[in-house]
């Protein structure tokens, strides 16, 4: 399948639900925005011992809105708790979704984004598709660049650093029943993130295969980014751990289509039953995440020409025989947390808990892993713009 383009990939027709909204509701305005500033400012963490997720900046965004009178003026205000109802649909029925970006300081120190129009195509389509009213992505994100410089002290002063940003949109409709939201709130919280790998840096990957669990199904919400497509992949998380792996390789059907791996887009580079060197990665058909790092990859690789770029279905089984050939020379995630994480070897039908299989149908199978392939490259290609060390038409200037 011919690589499409980025707005392609990520544009997602209409949902019937909002198809009236769209028109009818107008989105909140960046210039309506107040800043309420915090009277103390927090102490920042070591950016060398930065856990995932675990500090906040002193400032997010809230934006409220409800079927009668639309959506509230944005507010930048002191990080707080949330006051919900007990009801609120996000509570009951998961009606939530979120993305995940980062902010970079550069070696210029100059505050960027990395093609954030991407992440905010995949919040509306994941808007859209959870019967949550629609926005206007440039206003949204104009809110989350004052956000990030009303906090850009929170950026870490390091390129082995950044800041995570997690736009967040939940229903609050106060009642059990199960409708569309009428009330819902739109949130920004932001915090520092430190690098992927540890120092010594790419250190592979061990995945788990077991073809009995799915991530997501045709005609489900696995191309959406919502929050109950990833809760209930914790306790396979946790089997994975259980064998000594370090995350799931998502297989789906009964041909065992290759997916995703945990959290991330999948890519093999191998040589083709035709003798090519070829990057290929599962396509967009349902099921996967649009990453936007994904995209990325695909579209640097297709720009350097320098072999085959495919978008197709992978079954386990050609993975297996090609491993077996000699011609994989390496398999990788990418996303937003990592960029691009090698994989070193795959347990195929596991043993644990979870499982009723025996020991004698799993088999561990060690993937090659190279420091001159197509990983290593994109992760320092993408990392120099992310970093300001090339300009690129990709980053946006936060300050
Ligand atoms: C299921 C899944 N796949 C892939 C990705 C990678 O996407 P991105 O490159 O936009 O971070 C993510 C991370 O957001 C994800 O949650």
């Amino acid at each position: 399948m011919a690589v499409r383009t980025a707005l392609q990939q990520l544009r997602q027709p209409p949902h019937p639900c909002n198809r009236s909204l769209r028109f009818a509701s107008s989105s909140f305005r960046a210039s309506d925005l107040t800043i309420e500033h915090s009277k103390s400012t927090k102490p920042k963490p070591d950016p060398s011992s930065l856990v995932f997720g675990k500090h906040f900046s002193d400032h997010m965004l809230t934006i409220n809105w409800s079927e009668s009178k639309g959506w509230d003026k944005p507010q930048i205000k002191p990080f707080q708790n949330l006051s919900l109802h007990p009801a609120s649909s996000v509570l009951h029925y998961s009606t939530e979704l979120f993305e995940g970006m980062k902010a970079f300081r550069g070696v210029d120190n100059h505050i960027r984004l990395f093609r954030p129009m991407l992440n905010m195509q995949r919040m509306l389509s994941s808007a859209e598709r959870s019967c949550l009213p629609l926005f206007d992505q440039d206003e949204l994100l104009e809110c989350i660049r004052k956000l990030v410089e009303v906090d850009q002290e929170w950026v870490p002063y390091t390129t082995d650093a950044s800041l995570y940003i997690r736009p967040t949109f939940i229903g609050t409709q106060p009642s059990l029943g199960l409708s569309k939201a009428q009330h819902a709130m739109l949130f920004v919280i932001v915090s520092p993130v430190g690098p992927y790998f540890t120092v010594g840096g790419f250190t592979p990957l061990s995945l788990l295969a077991d073809p009995r669990f799915v991530r997501a199904w045709k005609g489900g919400v696995g191309a959406f980014k919502v929050g109950g497509n990833y809760g209930p992949t914790i306790a396979l998380e946790n089997e994975a751990k259980n064998q000594n792996c370090e995350q799931v390789l998502w297989l789906y059907g009964d041909e065992e289509e290759i997916t995703e791996a945990g959290t991330m887009n999948l890519f093999i580079y191998w040589i083709n039953k035709r003798g090519e060197k070829e990057l290929v990665t599962p396509p967009l058909d349902g099921i996967i995440l649009p990453g936007v790092t994904r995209q990325s990859m695909l579209d640097l690789a297709q720009e350097w020409g320098e072999f085959k770029v495919s978008e197709r279905t992978i079954r386990m089984r050609e993975l297996l025989e090609t491993l077996e050939s000699g011609r994989i020379l390496e398999v990788f995630g990418t996303g937003t947390a990592c960029v691009v994480c090698p994989v070193g070897s795959l347990l195929y039908k596991g043993k644990g808990l979870l499982t009723s299989l025996s020991v004698s149908h799993c088999q561990t199978y060690k993937i090659p892993t190279t420091k001159n392939g197509p990983a290593m490259r994109l992760h320092k290609e993408l990392t120099d713009l992310q970093y300001g060390r090339k300009k690129s038409i990709w980053t946006q200037l936060v300050i």
